[in-house]
C-alpha cells in the first residue's frame, strides 16, 4: 500500500486524518511531522505512523506522496523541494507557498514528472482550482470576481446581521479554525491576495509576481457602515477581482488584479456568500457566466480538497499516467495591482453575471 507523509497536524492535518477511513484512501500514513510531539490533540495520530518533529525524517520514511499541511512557508518550501527533487508527488494546502514559490516548485515538478497539486490552497471546499485547472481547459476566463477569504466574510456578515464589532467576529473566526495564526493576513487582504495570484496564474496561464496585488483590507469598515450599505440594498464583501485586458497595440494581453472591499447588489451571487463562505463568479468566453460557492476554509472543507488531490495522485500512480502540471511561466503582465491603500468601497460592475446567453 502506498505510504503517505502527513506534514503538519494542525486544523487541516487532523481533519485529513479524521476523514481518512471514510474517504477510503488506498494508502497509509507512514509518518506524521509535528512541531510539538507532546501536545495533546483532539484527533489521534494514525495508528502505525511514525511521529516526528524532525523534517529530515519525513523523506527518510520513503513516502510515495507528501501532504504539505504545515502552514509554514519556509518549511513547506524545503519539504516541497526535497520531495519533488526525489520525484515524490506533493499535495499542499498552502496559498502563501504557491503564491510565492509556485513557479519554481511547478518547474521542478514538471522536470521530475511528479505531481504538485494545490486545490486546498484556494477556496477550501469550493473547487475553484480544479475548475480552472481542468474543467475550463477549452475555454478562456475574461473576468472573475470572488470572495476568497472566509474570515473577513464572516466578520462582514456578522457586522451586517448582528452589528458585531470586528474584534468579536475575529475571535469567532479563530474558534472556527478559519482565521490565520496571525489574523492580520486575513484582515489586511494578504490571504486573499495570495489566493488571487494563484487563481490568476491558472486563469491566464502565467504567474504574476507574488507582490503584484497590493490589497486593501477591511480594518476601516464598521458595523454601522456595513449596515447602512445593507439598508441600501448592498452587501459589503472583500472582493478579489481579475480581468483580462487587451494588450496595448494588439500586443499580449494584460491582466488587472485587485483585492479591496466592495459593494455587491443584494441579487448578486456573492451577496449570498454568508458566514465563512467563499464564492466566485467567472465570465468565460464560451460558457458565459459561471458561479460557484462553498465553505472557504476550516478543517473539514480543506481536508476534502486535500483528499481529492491525494486520490488523483494515487489514481495517476496506479495507471502510470503522467501528472498534470500547473502553469510554470512567470511574468503575467499586471496593470493596476490592487486596492492600493484606499479604504473606500467600490461597486461590482453592473455587467456581472447576466442572463445565460
Ligand atoms: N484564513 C483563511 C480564510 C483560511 O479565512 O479564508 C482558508 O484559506
Amino acid at each position: 500500500m502506498p505510504r503517505v507523509a502527513l506534514c503538519g497536524f494542525g486544523t487541516v492535518g487532523q481533519a485529513v486524518a479524521a476523514a481518512w477511513a471514510r474517504a477510503g484512501v488506498p494508502a497509509r500514513v507512514a509518518v506524521v511531522l509535528v512541531r510539538d510531539a507532546h501536545r495533546s490533540r483532539p484527533v489521534a495520530v494514525p495508528a502505525g505512523a511514525e511521529l516526528t518533529t524532525d523534517p529530515q525524517r519525513v523523506l527518510a520514511a520513503a513516502p510515495d506522496v507528501l501532504l504539505e499541511l504545515t502552514g509554514d512557508v519556509d518549511l513547506g518550501l524545503r519539504l516541497g523541494r526535497a520531495a519533488l527533487e526525489r520525484g515524490v508527488p506533493v499535495v499542499t494546502a498552502s496559498k502563501q507557498l504557491m503564491a510565492r514559490h509556485g513557479p519554481e516548485l511547478l518547474a521542478l515538478a514538471a522536470q521530475r514528472e511528479a505531481a504538485l497539486r494545490f486545490d486546498a490552497a484556494v477556496g477550501g471546499g469550493m473547487p475553484v482550482v480544479p475548475l480552472l485547472a481542468h474543467a475550463l481547459r477549452g475555454d478562456r476566463v475574461q473576468r472573475l470576481v470572488a470572495v476568497l477569504n472566509g474570515t473577513t466574510n464572516l466578520i462582514l456578515d456578522r457586522m451586517a446581521t448582528e452589528g458585531v464589532a470586528l474584534e468579536a467576529a475575529v475571535a469567532e473566526a479563530q474558534r472556527l479554525g478559519l482565521a490565520e495564526a496571525d489574523p492580520s493576513s486575513d484582515l489586511d487582504g494578504h490571504d486573499a491576495a495570495a489566493k488571487l495570484v494563484i487563481v490568476a496564474a491558472l486563469a491566464f496561464g502565467a504567474w504574476p509576481a507574488p507582490d503584484a496585488v497590493r490589497p486593501a483590507g477591511i480594518r476601516g469598515l464598521t458595523p454601522a457602515l456595513v449596515r447602512t450599505a445593507g439598508a441600501r440594498g448592498y452587501a459589503v464583501r472583500l472582493l478579489a477581482e481579475a480581468e483580462r485586458l487587451p494588450g496595448p497595440d494588439g500586443g499580449p494581453a494584460e491582466v488587472a488584479l485587485r483585492v479591496a472591499p466592495g459593494l455587491v447588489p443584494a441579487a448578486h451571487p456573492l451577496a449570498a456568500v454568508r458566514g465563512g463562505g467563499n464564492g466566485a463568479v467567472l465570465e468565460l468566453e464560451l460558457a458565459g457566466p459561471v458561479a460557484l460557492s462553498g465553505l472557504g476554509g476550516g478543517g473539514a472543507p480543506t481536508a476534502s480538497a486535500v483528499l481529492s488531490d491525494l486520490w488523483i495522485v494515487l489514481d495517476d500512480r496506479d495507471r502510470g499516467r503522467r501528472p498534470w502540471v500547473g502553469p510554470v511561466a512567470r511574468g503575467l503582465a499586471v496593470v493596476g495591482g490592487g486596492g492600493g491603500s484606499r479604504a473606500s468601497l467600490w461597486h461590482v460592475r453592473p455587467r456581472g453575471p447576466g442572463p445565460a446567453r
